[in-house]
């Protein structure tokens, strides 16, 4: 297990893990957990494939429905939560971030870049989450109209690192990522 002792190359080691889960789909940092809230509701968390990570625009994008909870979710309220946890390194990554939704013309580079049989995904009849009276009980067709980009743009980042002694610390944008020590 590295040791780490400065807060810049802990920082580095985290985004090396997430942009693993873009190229290895066996990654753990394929799969996020994203964590919406709303007023009166409580909060959601759900799996979703991480589609792109940007370090440089520290920036990371899920695709998704436009009918989905989610997305009235973000509508209420564009903050979220993303977490992981990458069990052979024992780090756990958090990250708040504001959630810019991209839908229509907009999105036509990415879903060019959605496979085929991937674009059932979007555009499920009746729409996800809908109650239905048997399992199989829906249908799918692909529609570029129900395809929604998450671009979700990073506020903070904590990492929890579980060595002999465990190391913890946070990052946030407004100090320039500069970053800080925590008590586990
Ligand atoms: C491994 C896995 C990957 C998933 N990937 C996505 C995804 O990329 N986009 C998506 O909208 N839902 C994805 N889902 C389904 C979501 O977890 C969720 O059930 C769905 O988006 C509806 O969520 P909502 O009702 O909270 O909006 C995935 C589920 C699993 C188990």
């Amino acid at each position: 297990m590295k040791n780490f002792q400065k807060l810049d190359v802990f920082l580095d080691f985290a985004w090396a893990q997430v942009s693993r889960g873009r190229a290895d789909k066996k990654s753990p940092a394929r799969h996020p957990t994203f964590v919406t809230s709303s007023s009166d509701n409580f909060p959601r968390a759900r799996t979703l494939v991480m589609r792109r990570s940007d370090r440089k625009n520290n920036e990371i994008e899920f695709h998704t429905d436009t009918t989905s909870s989610k997305m009235f979710f973000l509508q209420e309220d564009p903050r979220a939560g993303i977490h992981i946890w990458l069990p052979k390194v024992q780090l756990q990554i958090q990250m708040n971030v504001v959630v810019e939704v991209k839908v229509g013309d907009i999105t036509t580079p990415n879903w060019r870049d959605v496979p085929t049989n991937s674009r059932v995904a979007y555009g499920t009849t009746p729409s996800p989450g809908t109650v239905i009276p048997s399992p199989l009980a829906y249908d799918h067709a692909p529609d570029q109209k129900r395809f929604a980009v998450l671009v979700c743009h990073i506020q903070s980042i904590e990492l929890l690192l579980l060595a002999d002694k465990h190391i913890r610390a946070q990052y946030k944008k407004i100090t320039n990522w500069q970053g800080e020590w925590l008590s586990p």
